[in-house]
């Protein structure tokens, strides 16, 4: 499986490198060509620098890690506004938050939801917006994994972007459809408002009874 990953920096980086291991090839691609080169080295042998015009047509799925104030540029730039993404798993992993403030920026919607608009005929995911890069790959046990939630309208999209998630070592929690981004980008504003009350985002969320969490797998199994 071709990953494409839309965006040179700090992201796509750390998660390139996290599914390098796993041998399926990496394009990367951005504004700057020299940046993806960069990148792509930083990643390893597994990623090949591509240029933008070509990228769409060989990725399988395409994940997006660029700022949020490039986002409709970047998606442009890879042709997803004339319809090169259609039919393809695109992942956002888009903060559109405010990092001083912990504010979400679009005054509705969602960033994922400005990716779908942008690329018509895409299947989009949210997914991967909320964990640092650097915490990829997890490598502890199993029962402790992170549980990266994501959200999208397309099972098909929802289960390869699950199949990406467990290369990085984690699980993964469909928690809704597209429409339901925004809660998901405003998890991103929350943590950054608990972090800056100075406490980890860690313990501000409940510990449910393990017997709960086990009847609502039963209910849904
Ligand atoms: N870093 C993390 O650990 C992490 C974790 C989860 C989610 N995220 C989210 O992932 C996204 C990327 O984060 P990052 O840390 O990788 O940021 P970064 O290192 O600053 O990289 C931003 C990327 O966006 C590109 N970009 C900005 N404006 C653009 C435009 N108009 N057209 C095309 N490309 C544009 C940049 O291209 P240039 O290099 O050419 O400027 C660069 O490739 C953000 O939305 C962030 O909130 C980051």
């Amino acid at each position: 499986m071709n990953i494409g990953i839309l965006g040179t920096g700090n992201l796509a980086v750390t998660l390139g490198r996290a599914w390098a291991p796993a041998g399926d090839p990496l394009l990367v691609t951005g504004r700057d060509p020299a940046r993806a080169r960069r990148a792509a080295d930083q990643i390893g042998p597994a990623a090949e620098a591509v240029d933008p015009a070509g990228f769409a047509g060989r990725a399988d799925v395409v994940v997006v890690a660029v700022a949020w104030s490039g986002l409709e540029d970047a998606v442009s730039l890879i042709g997803g506004t004339r319809g090169t993404l259609a039919g393809t798993t695109v992942i956002d992993c888009t903060n559109p938050v405010d990092f001083a403030t912990g504010e979400v920026l679009p005054r509705s919607g969602s960033a994922a939801e400005v990716v779908a608009l942008a690329a018509p005929g895409a299947h989009v995911v949210k997914a991967l917006h909320l964990f640092a890069g650097a915490s990829w790959p997890y490598a502890g046990p199993a029962e402790t994994a992170p549980v990266v939630a994501i959200s999208g309208d397309d099972q098909g999209a929802l289960d390869l972007t699950a199949v990406l998630i467990g290369k990085l070592g984690a699980r993964t929690a469909v928690v809704g459809g597209l429409a339901g981004s925004r809660q998901l980008e405003e998890a991103a504003g929350f943590v950054t408002r608990v972090v800056a009350a100075g406490h980890n985002p860690r313990f501000a969320v409940p510990d449910v009874d393990p017997a709960l969490v086990a009847a609502a797998r039963a209910a849904k199994d």
